[in-house]
């Protein structure tokens, strides 16, 4: 009967290590803690929330539209270097034409990785910080935070580009998208930037909707695979008193 109870908790212990890790990846994922705090003119110190960015990566739509942001918007400074050109025409479902025409900003061969079109470490020298590789960046920061940090850009004529950042106070980045703000309402833009941030989740994790469907299938597995180990236990035991 102790063997059994042993076994029986052991199967709920790796059941419930499976949920635990399942769901602490997505907590990972989720952003955890907030966009840090800011002081206001008047002297009071504020905490920022994240504001939720909203990720799909089944919505190719969406996909394809960040990923023309990026190209256009981010690849003159940051590079990705673990993404290839020729992922985004298979993942995204681009005709690998229009990758080739429209997508490829700083090379001429579909199967390179997206390279940044001014040498990363010279930039770091003209803007005091060298633009980091964006490949894992949701990963490293959280989607949250760089949906917030995309949408915290202010006038501050007391910066060297003449913007500032809630988020990243004094941040070497200049507002890139400013002329695409003031062209659209509050909520199309923050749409486009949604699109542009839901691509960069695709790009640190490709396989990240896949993930989730086969972590349910795993503890599902588990779980069914409980009742044979269960039955079987009880038959090995049931002569010996
Ligand atoms: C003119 C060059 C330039 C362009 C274009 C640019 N960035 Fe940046 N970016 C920088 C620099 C420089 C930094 C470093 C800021 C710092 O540390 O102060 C930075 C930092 C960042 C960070 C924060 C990194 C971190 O974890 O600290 C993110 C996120 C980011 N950029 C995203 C983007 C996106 C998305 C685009 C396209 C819409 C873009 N950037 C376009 C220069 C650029």
């Amino acid at each position: 009967m102790k063997a059994l109870n042993s076994l029986v908790k052991f199967g709920a212990g790796a059941v419930l290590a499976t949920v635990g890790a399942f769901a602490s990846t997505n907590a990972m994922a989720a952003g955890g803690a907030g966009c840090g705090t800011y002081t206001q003119a008047d002297g009071t110190a504020v905490t920022l929330e994240c504001s939720k960015a909203p990720i799909d990566l089944t919505n190719k739509g969406s996909l394809q539209r960040g990923a023309q942001t990026f190209m256009n918007y981010c690849v003159g400074c940051h590079s990705a270097q673990y993404v290839r050109h020729s992922r985004l025409a298979q993942d995204l479902d681009i005709p690998p034409e229009l990758v080739e025409k429209y997508l490829m900003v700083t090379t001429n061969a579909i199967g390179d990785h997206i390279t940044a079109g001014i040498d990363p470490e010279v930039q770091g020298q003209w803007f005091g910080a060298a633009p980091p590789d964006l490949s894992l960046e949701t990963r490293l920061r959280g989607d949250d935070w760089v949906y917030t940090y995309l949408l915290s850009f202010y006038e501050d004529p007391s910066r060297p580009w003449g913007a500032n950042n809630l988020v990243l106070a004094n941040a070497a980045m200049p507002h890139v998208l400013h002329n695409m703000q003031k062209s659209l309402s509050k909520e199309e833009y923050e749409a486009r930037v949604g699109d542009l941030v839901n691509f960069m989740a695709w790009m640190a994790e490709p396989v990240r909707h896949d993930r989730k469907i086969y972590g349910a299938f795993v503890v599902l597995f588990l779980l069914i695979l409980l009742i044979p180990v269960y039955l079987l236990n009880k038959e090995f035991w049931k002569d010996v008193k």
